[in-house]
């Protein structure tokens, strides 16, 4: 053992916050007691039914993790590796409503990897990288991890990167994305993934914010058969950004090599040759457990992206929990979450909670569909031997759309699938049926957001799971006390729509505030309904407390999964020189849940044909905001819907255009107008 490594484990020694003997998987026994029953349920049939709490642990720790939040995640905190054991399990007194494990330290990378590597799970499998579009698979193994991780940490050390320091990472899914996040939660830098779909402006945004001393990129992004020059976005976003970083490291990929700039580009596969040739190596920064891990930008109700901060402890404690307690994964086993590193689904589930919990994650590079055919997921599930798999629904609707019959699931050995996962956007029930007639295994749909970073309410298979109720994502997980209410924050009844909210202080893992904004944070979440956070999300909980999430309630839409910000969108079409007034709304969409429609009235004295200007609209929201916002359709109308007092009537335009009864809103300024637009829709074939 190098003797880096030996004087750092000494250090670590472990403390833990609350004492409790531990199971061999590293799990509390509290949490563990039950043995996992996912494997005697293969092959029943999944479906309606009451809840019966005889099969499950959740009730008696759900009523614990409320009655007892300090006991509850303590005893979870004993997980992880301490290097100082927290003051207080929860601090009520600390941040804008309150901090987990405050006084704790400890370093995310360590209990990720370091700890595996030093009790014996150096020879296993950490990443599986299976690329159908570059037609590659490769391991990584927990050790090759730890030294590619400690190699990249002391790059960015010497290119100037210290605790506190944020570093863009604007990568596609390749391991040196996981590297990048790794090294910088190493150093105690903060990260900020770029999603690849999106443009130079939305990055160069997020490069204000977040003021990179350093930027990690790749040369390219595999999509499909395209393939996307990441460079020249990330140049053109350190052009349009007023903060320039300190350096760019990038990955060069065979694909489509970069040009490079001279001084403040460097060669990531040249750096890290010399730093192996120089025993270069970084050890593990203590930091706070409350200290930032991570920003991650989400849409918001403007088109500027809010950065949701992540803090180290807390996450780690949550994820931890719910990898063996409501996805029922043990360490060892093989866990993959189809989805991207640039989104939280990818944060949590592709990059941190498998390897913290000692298991191995699918990195995939490719898509359910085209990469080459809709049996694209039944392959990877039997080569690689998973036992559960997480996805977003629009992945199965389009696996259903070109193999109804699922045929192309004969040729595939499935006999190691346990469970599937499925978040991100309504998990419509058509879908949830065909995906568990055809796997024959439970299909669990769970809600959550960027903001919490694990599952608000689910069906914790771990803990014995609970009978599915189709259209609902089942139950709230612990440390959740989620509360249906009115405008004035009254609960309300069973079966009854309302705007869905979250009893203070939330659990460990969600955010503690935006990046240097605790005052929008408060604003944005905590003002509206006093005690408790907004989730933006409206539905109800029928007569069993069964969540039914139905939709936002500000204006953010959901395509194939994706968090966009219609008035973000609206920002972009205001800004075409010919267009006098917009509005953007979310359709039905039978592929990817939902797309954006825009529609613009022109202003008077323009000439250029209306059908011109609809293709500028639709290239300048692809360059401004990015191939990702899937915006293809601008219809021009005439006028726009508003009420007296001006506001414009997007949800009545939903409503015509998905087809839906609609009333007369007895606010309208002119009725006539929804006429126009049922109009100005039908002659687009979007209505009848
Ligand atoms: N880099 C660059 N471009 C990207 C990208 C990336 N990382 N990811 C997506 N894009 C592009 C796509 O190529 C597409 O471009 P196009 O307009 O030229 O076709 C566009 O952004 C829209 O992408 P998407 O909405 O994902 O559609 P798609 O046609 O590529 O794939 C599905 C459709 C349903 C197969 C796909 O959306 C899917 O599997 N989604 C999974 C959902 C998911 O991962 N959600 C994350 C939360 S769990
Ligand atoms: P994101 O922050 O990108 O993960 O998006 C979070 C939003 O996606 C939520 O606020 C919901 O509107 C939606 N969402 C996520 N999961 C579900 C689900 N299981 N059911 C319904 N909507 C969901």
């Amino acid at each position: 053992m190098p003797q880096g490594m030996a004087i750092e484990a000494r250090r670590i020694a472990p403390r833990q916050i609350a004492h409790v003997s531990l199971n061999t998987e590293g799990a509390p026994l509290a949490m563990a007691r039950r043995p996992l029953t996912i494997a005697a349920t293969r092959g029943k049939r999944w479906g309606e039914g009451a809840m019966d709490a005889r099969t499950s642990n959740y009730l008696e720790i759900y009523r614990r993790s409320l009655a007892d939040p300090e006991g509850f995640w303590g005893e979870a905190a004993t997980a992880i590796d301490w290097y100082e054991p927290a003051k207080k399990v929860f601090d009520p007194a600390a941040g804008v409503y309150g901090h987990w494990f405050t006084g704790a330290t400890c370093n995310t990378c360590f209990n990720a990897i370091d700890r595996h590597v030093l009790r014996g799970r150096g020879e296993q499998a950490a990443i599986i990288h299976d690329s159908p579009v570059t037609g590659t698979c490769a391991t990584i193994t927990y050790g090759e991890l730890h030294r590619e991780v400690k190699t990249l940490a002391a790059i960015l050390r010497d290119l100037g990167v210290r605790k506190g320091d944020r570093v863009i990472i604007y990568m596609p899914m390749v391991p040196e994305a996981l590297f990048a996040m790794y090294a910088c939660a190493r150093l105690g830098a903060i990260h900020s993934v770029v999603f690849g779909g999106f443009a130079a402006k939305e990055l160069a945004t997020r490069i204000d914010d977040a003021k990179p001393t350093v930027i990690l990129a790749a040369s390219c992004g595999v999509e499909g058969a395209r393939i996307v020059a990441y460079k020249p976005l990330l140049d053109e976003a350190i052009r349009l950004a007023r903060t320039k970083p300190q350096a760019c490291v990038i990955l060069q990929r065979k694909q489509a090599e970069a040009a490079m700039a001279g001084g403040r580009d460097h060669d990531w596969a040249s750096l890290r040759a010399q730093a192996i040739a120089a025993g270069k190596s970084a050890d593990c920064v203590p930091v706070l457990a409350t200290d930032p891990l991570y920003i991650l930008y989400t849409s918001g109700t403007t088109g500027i992206p809010k950065g949701v901060v992540r803090d180290n402890g807390g996450h780690m404690v949550a994820l931890v929990w719910s990898m063996h307690n409501h996805y029922g994964v043990r360490p060892g086993e093989v866990y993959w979450a189809a989805s991207d590193v640039g989104w939280v689904v990818g944060h949590s589930y592709i990059v941190y909670a498998p390897l913290l919990h000692g298991a191995t994650t699918i990195l995939y590079e490719g898509k359910p569909v085209g990469t080459p055919d809709a049996g694209a997921f039944w392959r990877v599930i039997a080569q690689h031997k998973c036992v559960a798999m997480f996805t977003a629904p629009t992945a199965f609707r389009a696996i259903k759309k070109e193999d109804p019959q699922a045929k192309l699931l004969a040729q595939y050995d499935m006999a190691h699938f346990r469970t599937l996962f499925l978040a991100g956007e309504r998990a419509d029930p058509d879908t949830v049926k065909w995906a568990e007639r055809h796997l024959k295994v439970p299909v669990i749909d769970h809600w959550w957001q960027t903001e919490t970073g694990w599952a608000i309410v689910g069906n914790p298979v771990g803990l014995g799971p609970l009978p599915v109720k189709h259209g609902s994502p089942t139950l709230p997980m612990p440390g959740y006390d989620v509360r249906i209410v009115d405008e004035a924050n009254k609960e309300l009844g069973a079966n009854t729509m309302g705007s869905i909210v979250i009893k203070l202080p939330l659990p460990p893992s969600c955010l503690p505030t935006l990046w240097q904004q605790d005052e929008r944070f408060r604003d944005g979440y905590l003002a509206e309904f006093p005690g408790f956070f907004k989730t933006a999300d409206a539905g109800y909980k029928d007569d069993d407390g069964y969540v039914y999430i139905m939709g936002r309630t500000d204006d953010i839409i959901n395509v194939a999964g994706h968090r966009l910000s219609t008035g973000g969108m609206e920002e972009v079409l205001a800004s075409h020189p010919d267009v006098a007034e917009c509005a953007v709304v979310g359709m039905n969409d039978a592929l990817k849940g939902e797309a954006p429609c825009g529609f613009i009235v022109l202003k008077s004295g323009v000439t250029k044909p209306a059908a011109e200007i609809e293709k500028e609209i639709v290239a300048l929201v692809r360059e401004k905001i990015g191939p990702v916002a899937a915006f293809k359709l601008a219809v021009t109308v005439a006028r726009l819907p508003k009420t007296r007092s001006g506001k414009i009537l997007r949800g009545t335009m939903k409503k015509i255009a998905d087809n839906e009864p609609w009333t007369m809103p007895a606010t309208i300024d002119d009725p006539a107008i929804l006429a126009e637009i049922g109009a100005a829709l039908k002659a687009r074939g979007i209505c009848t």
